[in-house]
This record gives structure tokens, C-alpha cells and sequence, in this order.
């Protein structure tokens, strides 16, 4: 008990001191930018209609939508079942999400419109009409049924951001296997956990990827996750680089080989509503990520729905979402949301600064981009290059900037728009969740009236509010925990396997509310102002990442006796992963070893999980019921001027940690 009592003061304090700041910011950040009129002689929607709709009749409001987004092969019955917290959608329903994504198109009449702008990061470039796209999933769908993949069976995918990735979404969606989409960052021992825990029958990887001009090596990453995948049974390889790769004889098959000759049809698999259409795996509080549980139809519908609402989606639109498909942000607004809706998109494979700081800006000149979506880091880190990359770029053809993936600080909103936006574009900060499936709380850009640093007010049909440890609402002015109030169609259904953690994670804390695990900040006129988690899951560039998994990381190394994770704020990447580590007896801390550790860090989770900062202590400071005093820890991480790696061996800090570690138990006392 006093351990919860303690880790709930904890995340108290962390809420009020981010609360000061945001406060602070909030003060001199009284700017607003209503829709400009150049904006609203094109908006899709510029009233309330939608809103009152959906409030009027919530369930009609989404039926209405689901008609109108979605093309059925066999019409819903039922709108909603609400067995909280397990909610099922459009039941009786039969559709296909490729034939939504791609043959609608084709027979409207669309398929020379272009699906995908690909540009390579080595400079390489493709344009994929939809009838292409159509035959490319068709081709590979064939070749997985002759595999034997079938309906209801998982696929694992893990590649790099070529046109292939949503190929193998699609066939997967084609033929009603569920796919698992692993981030291509992520290390073999990632990959092997998430194809057993999902039991997947086959992986869809490439040769290698690009990265900076260096080499991914994925499919080694992938023979070494099959040592101990027993499930996997075939492994289709892209080439991609075309360096040479070990093939394994009757499991391996490159994929060129394995579409030659197939059929360009495919007749889609009639779905359910409610199947299985994916899993993302996805960090909590422990150390084991959880396999979020997206189905088809209500996810489809939501990530459209918000795709075409949000970004104002216009029959010229030129769409880019810099995000990777290896996050649900890719999974929505890459694949799913823009395709649904017939879009033409750019697919980015590389980083922003190859080979130079201004490749964006260029990407956006070449196509005619009107649509940008990316995350805080990335503008922090354009902010930090300096305004005369994107200067030397027209970027004229930009109507609409959005964010996603982490809180967006007043600055970096208003330097997005001025410097990227022309000082003339609606920027819309959108707060969403893997596990919420698409956008949840965002402006609609012809309709709201827009703060910087704010990601405004919930969607139509979306319930949301702020509120405190009892679950009631806080007042306006005030601040505490973001919950979700109404089931919604792209909410998750579950965690893969495990309904009670389910329960446990999201349910248990507000019984009817769906707690997030985020705190904000609800102003005077209602908009929400995100101050980040308040739970063990660490935001670093947008994404999430759990001390717990870091944590054991660590631990996994002979040297190590105990760590403790804490998050540090960061100008660039949000937080950065800050570690104390507690050696073994006959172990000495040095710099040898401080690299050896973030080496192994990146080795179990992925280089995106290396701590930036380690320390060594002889001792974590703890609670008498043995837990890790954090707050103490993020204290520490947070007010010292810390270098890239520093040791613990400046005694000064074990001697404060010890001091306070005392004072804080006297304090309990
Ligand atoms: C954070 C990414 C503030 C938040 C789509 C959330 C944000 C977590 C925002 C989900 C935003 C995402 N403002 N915080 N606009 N968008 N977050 O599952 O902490 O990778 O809980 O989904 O990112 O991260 P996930």
C-alpha cells in the first residue's frame, strides 16, 4: 500500500510541476488564428452541423458515417455493443478494407490517380497509380495463399518505408490474415517477441533498408528472430539494397519470385465487422509491450473519417505523413486513412537530412504538397538547423500543417507556421493513442478557432475530459488526467491475449472512464492542453517507450545489479531516457562500460530505447516497501546539468541521492 500511496504522490507532483509550466507558457501565449477566408473559400466543413449531429444522436451520427465512408458487401445490423469495456461495432456487417482502400477507386474511375509519390532516400523515385497498387496486392496476395497463409492467420511485417510495406498491409487485409507491423528500428530480440506472442505463421521483410546512407540489416535481424520463432514458417524478402543475404531453403522466398506470374485479381475475403484486421505492439508500464487489437470496419471508418475532417481533404490534395507505417500513425494516415479516401500521398524512406538539412523542403517543392503531417521533434529539430533550409525551398503550394506524437510547445507551433506554413496556414495539433485508432481531440481547420501549444477540443462524436483522482471532471482553469467518455468506432478491442491487463490498464482506474495516461490541462474556454504522461511510459521523439522494458533491459547485462529509468526533459526529442544502474560486485562503472550498456540497450529493444544518460550508483534510493523512488530520480536527472554520459562516480550525487532519499522518508513517516 505505501508504495501506491507513494507512486500516486509521485505522479501528482510530476502533473503539478509540468502544470506550473504549462501555466507559465499558457500566460504569454495568447494568440489565436481563427480560419483565414483564403482557407474557408475551399474548407470542407465550416460550422457545428457535425457536432450537433453527433451529440444529438450519437449512434446515428456514426451509422451515417459508416454508410458514407464505407462500401459493404453485406449491410450492418446492429450500430453498437457496449459490454464495457469491450465494445463491438457495425455488427452483421461484411466488407473488405483492401477493396475500400483500392478497387472502389479503380472502378469509379481513379485508377491512373497517383496512390504514392515514392521518393527513395538514395534518390530513387516511383509513382504508384491506384490500378497499380490494386494489381501489386492482388499479385501478392495469390502468392501468400499458395504459401498457405489463410484467413484469421498473423503475418509479422518488418520493413523499411518502401511502397512494398503497404503492399503487404493490403494483401494481408486481401486475403483476412491480420498483420503485426514491426518498426524497422526495432532489434531481432523485438521481432521475436512480438511473432510468438502473436503466434505469426510468416514475416514479410526486405533484404536491407537505408538509413543515413547507412545499412539496415533487417532480414539478418529476421534470421536471427526465426532461431526462436517457431510459429514462422515462411519469410517473404524484398530486395531492396540488392546486397547479398542468406536465404533459407524452404522457408526464405524473394518476393519478385513469388509474385512473377501471378494473377493481377484477387477476390477479396468477405470480413466481419468485428475481425481481426490487426495487432501493433505498443509500450505500457511494464516490460512486456502490449499487441493492440484493431478490427475492421470501425477502425477503417474512424482512421477516414479523421483523415478527411482533419486534413481538410480536397480532390487535389498532395498528402504527406513523415511518420514511419512501423507506428500507428503510419498504419492510419499512410495506409489506411489517405488510401480509404482516395488520396494522393508522398512515401519519404529516409531522414530529414539526407543528404542535406533541406530535403523535406525539397520533397515538398517537387510534389506540390499541400498537406504536411509530422511530429514536435522533428520541427524542434528544423528549428535548431535554422530557417533558411526550408527558405531556400517554394513551399507556396502548403494549405494545412499538422502534428502529432507528443505536446507541441507554443514556439515550435508558431515557428511551424511561419517558417514552414508561411505565417498563412491552419496548424492542427492532433492528440490520439495507438490505442484510440485515429484522431481523438484536434481542431477541424475551417471551423475552430486555433492556440498555439493546444490540441483544442475532442472530434465530433468523441467524449473526452480532464479529471481528478476520483474521476470527476475538474473545472475549467484546472488540470489532472485525460479520459475518454464514449466508446468510439476506432477505439482498440483489446490487448492480444490478455483481457485482464486490458481491463487493468485502461478500465480499473475510472470504472467507466477510459484513462488514457496522459494529463492536460483544460483551459477556460474547454481546449485541452497536453502535459504528457503520467504513468512509467516515457515519451523520446514521439515515441513510447516504458521505463519498465529499459529498465530490464539493463538488468538482462552480467554487470548489472538494478537500474531505475527516468525520463529527462529534452530540448530536441521531448524527454530523453535517463539510467541509474547499480553494478554487480566486481564491476566498475567507465565509459567502456557506459557504452557497452546503451549497446545492449539498443541490442534487446532497438537504438531508438539507448539511454542518452547513464549514472552509476551504489545504491537506488528507495521506499521502505522497496520501491524506486522516481520522483527523486527525475529530480535529479532533470536538475543537474548533465553531459551525454556522466558516471555517479562524482560522489556529490549518490551523497544528495542518499541526503534526500532520507529526507523523503521522514517524510513519509
Ligand atoms: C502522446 C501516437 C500531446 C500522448 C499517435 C499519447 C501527444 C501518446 C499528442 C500516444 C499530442 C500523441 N499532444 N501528446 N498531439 N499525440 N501524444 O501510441 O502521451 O505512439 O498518450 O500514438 O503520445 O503515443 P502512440
Amino acid at each position: 500500500m505505501r508504495g501506491n500511496q507513494f507512486r500516486q504522490g509521485a505522479v501528482k507532483e510530476v502533473a503539478m510541476s509540468e502544470r506550473a509550466r504549462t501555466i507559465d507558457t499558457l500566460l504569454d501565449e495568447r494568440r489565436t488564428f481563427a480560419p483565414s477566408p483564403e482557407f474557408l473559400s475551399k474548407a470542407r466543413v465550416t460550422d457545428q452541423s457535425l457536432f450537433e449531429a453527433a451529440a444529438a444522436d450519437p449512434e446515428g451520427f456514426w451509422a451515417e458515417q459508416a454508410k458514407k465512408y464505407v462500401s459493404w458487401y453485406k449491410p450492418f445490423d446492429t450500430v453498437l455493443e457496449w459490454d464495457l469495456p469491450f465494445a463491438k461495432w457495425f455488427v452483421g456487417g461484411e466488407l473488405n478494407v483492401s477493396y475500400n482502400c483500392l478497387d472502389r477507386h479503380v472502378e469509379a474511375g481513379k485508377g491512373e490517380k497517383v496512390a504514392y509519390h515514392f521518393e527513395g532516400e538514395q534518390g530513387d523515385t516511383r509513382a504508384i497509380t491506384y490500378a497499380e497498387l490494386l494489381s501489386a496486392v492482388c499479385r501478392l496476395a495469390n502468392a501468400l495463399k499458395k504459401l498457405g497463409i489463410k484467413r484469421g492467420d498473423r503475418v509479422g511485417i518488418y520493413m523499411p518505408m518502401i511502397p512494398e510495406l503497404p503492399m503487404a498491409m493490403l494483401a494481408c487485409a486481401r486475403i483476412g490474415a491480420a498483420h503485426s507491423v514491426v518498426f524497422g528500428g526495432f532489434s531481432a530480440e523485438a521481432v521475436r517477441d512480438r511473432m510468438n506472442d502473436a503466434a505469426a505463421v510468416a514475416i514479410i521483410t526486405a533484404d536491407e533498408g537505408w538509413r543515413r546512407g547507412g545499412l539496415v540489416p533487417l532480414k539478418r535481424n529476421v534470421d536471427e528472430a526465426c532461431e526462436d520463432s517457431p510459429t514462422v514458417k515462411n519469410v517473404v524478402v524484398v530486395r531492396r539494397t540488392g546486397n547479398e543475404v542468406p536465404m533459407t531453403e524452404g522457408r526464405d522466398h524473394w518476393y519478385h519470385d513469388l509474385v512473377e506470374g501471378e494473377s493481377d485479381t484477387c477476390e477479396p475475403e468477405h470480413m466481419e465487422s468485428e475481425d481481426l484486421l490487426f495487432t501493433l505492439y505498443t509500450s505500457g508500464t511494464t516490460a512486456k509491450p502490449k499487441g493492440i487489437k484493431h478490427t475492421t470496419a470501425g477502425y477503417h471508418l474512424y482512421a477516414m473519417f479523421t483523415h478527411d475532417l482533419v486534413f481538410d481533404i480536397q480532390p487535389d490534395t498532395v498528402y504527406w505523413c513523415a511518420a514511419d507505417v512501423g507506428w500507428v500513425t503510419g498504419h492510419s494516415y499512410i495506409v489506411y486513412g489517405p488510401l480509404g479516401n482516395g488520396v494522393t500521398s508522398v512515401m519519404y524512406e529516409g531522414t530529414p537530412d539526407f543528404p542535406a538539412k533541406d530535403r523535406w523542403w525539397s520533397i515538398i517543392e517537387k510534389y506540390g504538397v499541400t498537406v504536411l503531417y509530422c511530429a514536435p521533434t522533428a520541427i524542434r529539430t528544423f528549428m535548431k538547423w535554422g530557417p533558411e533550409f526550408p527558405q531556400k525551398h517554394d513551399l507556396s503550394s502548403l494549405r494545412l500543417l499538422g502534428t502529432v506524437g507528443e505536446p507541441i510547445n507554443p514556439e515550435a507551433w508558431m515557428w511551424y507556421r511561419e517558417h514552414i506554413g508561411g505565417d498563412r496556414v491552419p496548424v492542427v495539433d492532433t492528440w490520439w493513442q495507438t490505442e484510440t485508432g485515429g484522431i481523438m481531440i484536434a481542431p477541424l481547420p475551417g471551423v475552430t478557432v486555433l492556440k498555439p501549444g493546444s490540441a483544442t477540443k475532442p472530434l465530433p462524436g468523441i467524449g473526452a475530459a480532464v479529471v481528478d483522482e476520483a474521476g470527476n471532471q475538474v473545472a475549467l482553469g484546472g488540470g489532472g488526467y485525460v479520459t475518454l467518455t464514449k466508446p468510439w468506432p476506432g477505439m482498440l478491442r483489446g490487448i492480444w491475449g490478455d483481457d485482464e491487463r486490458y481491463r487493468e490498464t485502461y478500465w480499473n482506474r475510472f470504472g467507466t472512464q477510459y484513462f488514457a495516461g496522459d494529463g492536460a490541462r483544460i483551459d477556460e474556454d474547454g481546449y485541452f492542453w497536453f502535459m504528457g504522461r503520467v504513468d512509467d511510459v516515457m515519451n523520446v521523439a514521439g515515441h513510447r517507450i516504458s521505463t519498465a522494458e529499459v529498465e530490464s533491459a539493463l538488468v538482462d547485462h552480467p554487470a548489472v545489479a538494478e537500474a531505475a529509468v527516468v525520463a529527462k526533459s529534452d530540448p530536441e526529442t521531448g524527454q530523453a531516457i535517463s539510467a541509474f544502474v547499480t553494478l554487480r560486485a566486481g564491476y566498475e562503472g567507465s565509459t567502456e562500460l557506459i557504452a557497452e550498456l546503451r549497446n545492449h540497450v539498443a541490442k534487446l529493444i532497438g537504438p531508438i530505447a539507448k539511454p542518452k544518460w547513464i549514472a552509476f550508483t551504489p545504491d537506488l534510493p528507495k521506499t521502505r516497501s522497496g520501491k524506486i523512488m522516481r520522483r527523486l530520480l527525475r529530480d535529479i536527472a532533470e536538475n543537474r546539468k548533465l553531459g551525454d554520459t556522466t558516471t555517479l562516480a562524482d560522489s556529490s550525487i549518490v551523497a544528495d541521492l542518499q541526503r534526500r532519499a532520507t529526507e523523503e522518508e521522514a517524510k513519509e513517516q
